[in-house]
C-alpha cells in the first residue's frame, strides 16, 4: 500500500511517500530554519505563509521522486494535529483537496505518533508493545506503545518541553536557533560539571518532568554573569545544562522501564537527535539487557515519511476521515479525534 503523506506542523515542509509502513519510496523536507532565525525562534505567520508557499512543490517532488503517479497511489496522509495551528491548516487543506480530487482516503496523522513511527522505518523488525520517550520542541512523553494505534501516558512534562527548554537557554546564551541543535555541537566541547544545576523531580508524580526550574536557573547563570560585566563560558555551560535535561530524561524513563517491566525502548522527536541523551541511554540499555532503538538521525526531526508509516497504521485500523476534517493546535496522544 502506497501514502502520500504531508506535514506542515511547524516549520519544515514536507512530503513523502513510504509503502506499507516502512519503506521510504521519497521524502522531501523543505525547511524554513534560516527564515526564523533572525528572530531567534518559530513566527507562526511566516510559517503558515511559507507552508503555502512551498507546499505545491514539495508533493510534486516527492511524487517525482517515487516516480509515481497519483493512480498508483492508495491513500494520503496528513498531520492534523498538534502544531502551529495556521501550519497545519496548510496541509491539510492541501491534503483534502488532494483527496477529493483523487478520491483517495484521507487518513488524519497525529505528529507524535509519526515521531514514534521514525523508528519502523529506522528498524523494519520493530513492533510493539514497546515504550518511547517522545521528546520535541513542544512535547516531553514517556508513553507505552501497546499497538501501533494504542498509547498510553505514563509521564509527560507539567510545564515546559524539553526541546522548548534546550532553545530558549540556547537563544538566551546568543546561540542561534535552532537552539538545541547547536547547544548539542558546542557542549562537545565543556565541562558537564563546570556548573551545577537542579534536577527537578515531581512531587508525588515520578515519571512526569519539570523542566522549566531548571530552564531559569540556567538563564540567571546567565544573567548574574552578565550583571558583574563577566561572561559565562559557553562550552561549558551548555554541557551542563545539557548533562542536567538529559539526566532528568533519563532518570524518568529507566525508572519507567523497571516498573513496567519493558525490554524494548524506542526514543523519538527532535531532541532524540541529541548525541548526550543517545549516549546516556545506550549505556543504561546496555545495563539493563534492554533493546534500544533509536531513529535514524535524518528522521528525528519533522518530516513525512514518519507521518507516512504511521498513516498505515492508522488506516489499518480504519482511522479514515472526511473532507470536513479540521487541524488542532493540541490534541491527546492516547484519544485522538478527528
Ligand atoms: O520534533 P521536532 O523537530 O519538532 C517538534 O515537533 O517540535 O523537535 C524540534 C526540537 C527543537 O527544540 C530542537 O532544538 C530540538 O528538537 N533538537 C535538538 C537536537 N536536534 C533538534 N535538541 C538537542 N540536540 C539536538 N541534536
Ligand atoms: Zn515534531
Amino acid at each position: 500500500m502506497k501514502i502520500l503523506a504531508i506535514e506542515s506542523s511547524c516549520d519544515e515542509t514536507a512530503a513523502a511517500v513510504v509503502e506499507d509502513g516502512r519503506k521510504i519510496l521519497s521524502s522531501v523536507v523543505a525547511t524554513q530554519i534560516e527564515s526564523h532565525k533572525v528572530f531567534g525562534g518559530v513566527v507562526p505567520e511566516i510559517a503558515s505563509r511559507m507552508h503555502i508557499e512551498a507546499i505545491s512543490g514539495v508533493v510534486d517532488e516527492a511524487m517525482k521522486k517515487a516516480g509515481l503517479d497519483y493512480t498508483d497511489l492508495d491513500a494520503i496522509g496528513v498531520t492534523y494535529a498538534p502544531g502551529l495551528i495556521g501550519a497545519l491548516l496548510v496541509g491539510v487543506n492541501f491534503a483534502k483537496g488532494l483527496s477529493l480530487a483523487t478520491g483517495l482516503p484521507l487518513i488524519p496523522v497525529h505528529h507524535l505518533r509519526g515521531h514514534i513511527a521514525s523508528n519502523y522505518l529506522t528498524f523494519p523488525e520493530l513492533e510493539p508493545p514497546f515504550m518511547c520517550l517522545v521528546v520535541s520542541g513542544g512535547h516531553s512523553h514517556i508513553v507505552t506503545v501497546d499497538d501501533y494505534t494504542s498509547f498510553k501516558i505514563i509521564g509527560k512534562t507539567r510545564d515546559d518541553a524539553a526541546g522548548e527548554c534546550l532553545d530558549k537557554v540556547a537563544r538566551a546564551m546568543g546561540i542561534p536557533y535552532p537552539g538545541g541543535v547547536n547547544l548539542d555541537k558546542i557542549a562537545v566541547n565543556g565541562n558537564e560539571k563546570a556548573y551545577s544545576l537542579p534536577h527537578p523531580r515531581v512531587e508525588g508524580s515520578e515519571f512526569d518532568f519539570s523542566f522549566s526550574g531548571l530552564k531559569t536557573a540556567a538563564i540567571n547563570i546567565i544573567h548574574n554573569a552578565e550583571q558583574k560585566g563577566e561572561k559565562v563560558n559557553r562550552e561549558d555551560l551548555c554541557a551542563s545544562y545539557l548533562n542536567a535535561v538529559t539526566d532528568c530524561l533519563c532518570n524518568n524513563t529507566v525508572k519507567a522501564m523497571k516498573d513496567y517491566g519493558f525490554k524494548k525502548l524506542a526514543l523519538a522527536g527532535g531532541v532524540s537527535a541529541n548525541s548526550v541523551l543517545r549516549r546516556k541511554m545506550t549505556e543504561f540499555a546496555d545495563e539493563n539487557g534492554w533493546q534500544l532503538f533509536l531513529p535514524e538521525l535524518s528522521l528525528c526531526g519533522d518530516n513525512a515519511a514518519m507521518i507516512g508509516s504511521q498513516a498505515y497504521y492508522e488506516y489499518l485500523k480504519g482511522n479514515i476521515a472526511s473532507t470536513h476534517l479540521n487541524a488542532y493546535a493540541t490534541m491527546p496522544i492516547d484519544n485522538p479525534v478527528f
